[in-house]
């Protein structure tokens, strides 16, 4: 078998390019996040056309400074990995064609990541690979999902939200609070030194006899509130960003515990962009020590997108021999489990 490290790893999938170059003990040497938030706080949300544009034109000094923090050159990668979907169709076409370029040109493998695989593997970034099983609970901008991981590729999709993503539901209350896109970061620094027993706040779907969640009713109580109040100041924006915060890191934690109940789990994985929350974090931390978890958190710098995680799933599917074709495509809405022009 040919040999697949060092790997370089991109990630475009949404509004972050990112590139990272990562050993075959899944450890990380070299590692870029570029952030779009600032070209895309005006209009309040990402835009896809800009964000695809702003990939083009960060994507080859991003890579060019992983290389660099690694001390490698391009000649010394032996295998590439890109984000293939879920996210934007335009972003992720650029990741995904300038690594097929260079597995074109260079003829090492490439191999097509699915992002959602990349945020379930992230806590295990740095160890050779993950421990299984676990209950993995992927929580992002776009995604809130309660899975039963057995192994790479062996997903049970347990619960999932069945209208707003953990992080849109932060997203959505920061913006009717007035506070810039993305909102999730504010609510967790303003909901410090407030009361979150403040405000009552709706916990969708916590006796549905199901593993699903639902944010949308939380977003509108926001809406009401605001309507009836205006927007809160001062100590009361702390006791509403508190309150709001409470209301969904409730909602993910009892689906979470019922969930690792009802399939004897005690490995829990926490990840994705709003596993870096403050509040979730440490919810998780004291579930895990009255319930007997062993609790996997992502390092913050890997909870939000990055091509770390990118690269360190790719490792898990190389090493069994898996490959993608060079024509392989991007898909906006891949499923988890799927991995799209796999072969070995
Ligand atoms: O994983 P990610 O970077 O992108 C997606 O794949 O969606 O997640 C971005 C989401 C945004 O909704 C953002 O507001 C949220 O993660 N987020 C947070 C925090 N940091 C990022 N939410 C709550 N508290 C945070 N500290
Ligand atoms: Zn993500």
């Amino acid at each position: 078998m040919t040999a697949t490290t060092p790997l370089l790893a991109i990630e475009t999938s949404c509004d972050e390019t990112a590139a990272a170059v990562l050993d075959d003990a899944g450890r990380v040497l070299g590692d870029v996040v570029r952030t779009q938030i600032d070209e895309h706080t005006v209009f309040g949300g990402v835009v896809p056309e800009l964000a695809s544009r702003c990939h083009v034109e960060a994507i080859d000094g991003v890579v060019r400074e992983a290389l660099q923090r690694a001390g490698l050159g391009l000649g010394d990668i032996a295998a590439v990995a890109a984000t293939a979907g879920p996210g934007l169709v335009g972003c992720l076409l650029v990741g995904l064609s300038w690594a097929q370029g260079l597995a074109l040109a260079r003829g090492i493998p490439l191999l097509a990541v699915n992002h959602l695989e990349g945020h379930l593997f992230a806590p295990f970034i740095g160890q050779r690979s993950p421990d299984f099983p676990f209950l993995g609970l992927v929580v992002s901008g776009g995604h809130t999902e309660l899975v039963l991981v057995r192994g790479v590729g062996d997903y049970d999709l347990l619960g999932a939200t069945r209208d707003d993503a953990a992080g849109e539901a932060f997203d959505k209350g920061a913006r009717l609070l007035g506070l810039p896109y993305p909102g999730g970061i504010h609510i967790d620094r303003l909901a410090q030194g407030g009361d979150p027993t403040a405000i009552d706040l709706p916990r969708g779907m916590m006796h549905s006899g199901d593993l699903d969640l639902s944010f949308s009713g939380l977003k509108t109580a926001v809406w009401q509130r605001i309507q009836k109040d205006g927007v809160p100041e001062g100590q009361g924006l702390h006791d509403f960003c508190a309150s709001l915060q409470e209301a969904i890191v409730d909602a993910l934690l009892r689906k979470a515990s019922k969930a690792a109940k009802l399939h004897g789990l005690k490995r829990v994985v926490l990840t994705g962009g709003v596993a870096a929350n403050s509040r979730l974090r440490s919810a998780f931390e004291a579930a895990a020590l009255e319930l007997g978890w062993t609790l996997h958190v992502a390092e913050r710098r890997y909870c939000t997108d990055n091509a770390a995680m990118i690269g360190y799933a790719a490792l898990q599917r190389l090493r069994r021999g898996e490959r993608s074709s060079l024509d392989v495509d991007a898909h906006p809405g891949l499923p988890l489990g799927a991995v799209p022009g796999v072969g070995r």
